[in-house]
């Protein structure tokens, strides 16, 4: 059985900056509300039209290939996560395949949206330790801005996520106790639907607000009227406070169930990369755990929540601001929409 490392790693956040203070120009809020609430001061929003969520992953992919000192034909299988892709169907990973040239491998679209990368990440570790590939790459990406509303009755939404990519290589590792030492992967559907997107899924109009969206059809009709589309029926929804709520207690469970797997204690871990939802649910993680500053890191305040984007940039960050080092124990967390939560033990 062989143990999988990450070998390259690399990030992509847009160049378009917009702070708290730009938003206030497209609906009611405060740069006060929105870091007392999340902590988020800027974030990125992709170029509405040149970029997309497969090329911002392609520029992540690049560098984390590069740093694997390893190249884009040398790939042997893709895991892409994201809840925002460039089509409903297919899925990104094709996508990235094509246009970095790839050869006809393997291509996985993940979705499980803020846990995405983490999962992305189990799987790929799985296909390492059987020893069916040797080259993966794994990424998390999202261009959040296409679908949101930037109208006030949208802003506890479009407050919090932006965009960007992030991306890691995967590689057999012949290091004893180096590498990913495991990953632990959840999920409750009890509440699929107060963190969700309907439309334009096949059981849209059960949960779409406003009326039905097809009534009068016997068969078929997958388009929104004008009126529908403007009272805002096919928008993300999510009961904020709830989310809250239940992510305060599974990210503490997830990781500590990491820990415990392998008998360490929360002392033991060098760096706590936890998904960027929100400030303040880090803080509370943090301190329900005993961990100092230092043992944790967050740049929800530059980038906000990035989805299945956010560990993977955070870790990527991490890792080039030195604040990872050879031999340190990395421990992955995530919480989000499904809901699903995951998390990950790694020896640098
Ligand atoms: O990525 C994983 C999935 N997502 C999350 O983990 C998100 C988890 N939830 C949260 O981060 C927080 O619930 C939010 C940041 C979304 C909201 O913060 P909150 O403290 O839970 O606020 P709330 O939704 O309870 O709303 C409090 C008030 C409301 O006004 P009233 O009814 O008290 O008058 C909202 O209308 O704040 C209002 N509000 C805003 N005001 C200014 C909501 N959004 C905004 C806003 N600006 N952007």
């Amino acid at each position: 059985m062989y143990q999988s490392k990450i070998a390259g790693i690399g990030y992509y956040v847009p160049k378009n900056v917009y702070t708290n203070h730009d938003l206030t120009r497209f609906m009611d809020t405060s740069d006060e509300w929105i870091q007392e609430r999340t902590g988020i001061q800027e974030r990125r929003f992709a170029d509405r039209y040149a970029e997309t969520t497969t090329t911002m992953a392609i520029e992540a992919a690049k560098i984390a290939i590069e740093r694997a000192k390893t190249t884009a034909q040398d790939i042997d299988f893709i895991v892409f996560a994201t809840l925002s892709p460039d089509y409903y169907f297919p899925g990104c990973g094709v996508l990235l395949q094509r246009e970095m040239g790839m050869h006809e491998i393997g291509a996985l679209d993940v979705r499980n949206q803020c846990s995405g990368f983490v999962y992305a990440l189990s799987v790929a570790d799985q296909f390492i330790k059987t020893g069916m590939y040797k080259n993966i790459l794994v990424v998390g990406s999202e261009k959040h801005s296409f679908a949101m509303d930037f109208e006030t009755r949208s802003r506890n939404m479009s407050v919090i996520f932006g965009d960007g990519a992030g991306a890691v290589v995967l590689q057999p590792t012949q290091e004893k106790g180096k590498g990913i030492l495991s990953t632990h992967l959840h999920s409750d559907g009890a509440d699929a639907e107060i963190l969700a997107m309907y439309y334009p899924g096949a059981h849209a109009n059960k949960w779409m607000k406003d009326k039905p969206p097809f009534p009068d059809q016997e068969l078929g009709g997958l388009f929104l009227t004008t009126e529908q589309l403007e009272s805002g029926a096919a928008l993300p929804y999510m009961d904020g406070p709830a989310v809250f709520k239940k992510a305060i207690v599974k990210f503490p469970e997830v990781i500590k169930e990491a820990l415990s797997t392998h008998s360490f204690t929360e002392q033991d871990i060098d760096l706590l990369i936890p998904h960027q939802a929100n400030f303040r649910i880090s803080q509370y993680v943090q301190k329900l755990l005993g961990l100092d500053d230092n043992q944790v890191f967050n740049n929800i305040q530059k980038y906000g929540n990035t989805t299945a984007a956010s560990v993977p940039i955070a870790l990527c960050e991490a890792w080039e601001a030195g604040r990872i080092k050879d031999g340190n124990l990395i421990c992955l967390a995530a919480f989000g929409s499904g809901f699903t939560w995951a998390s990950a033990l790694i020896r640098w």
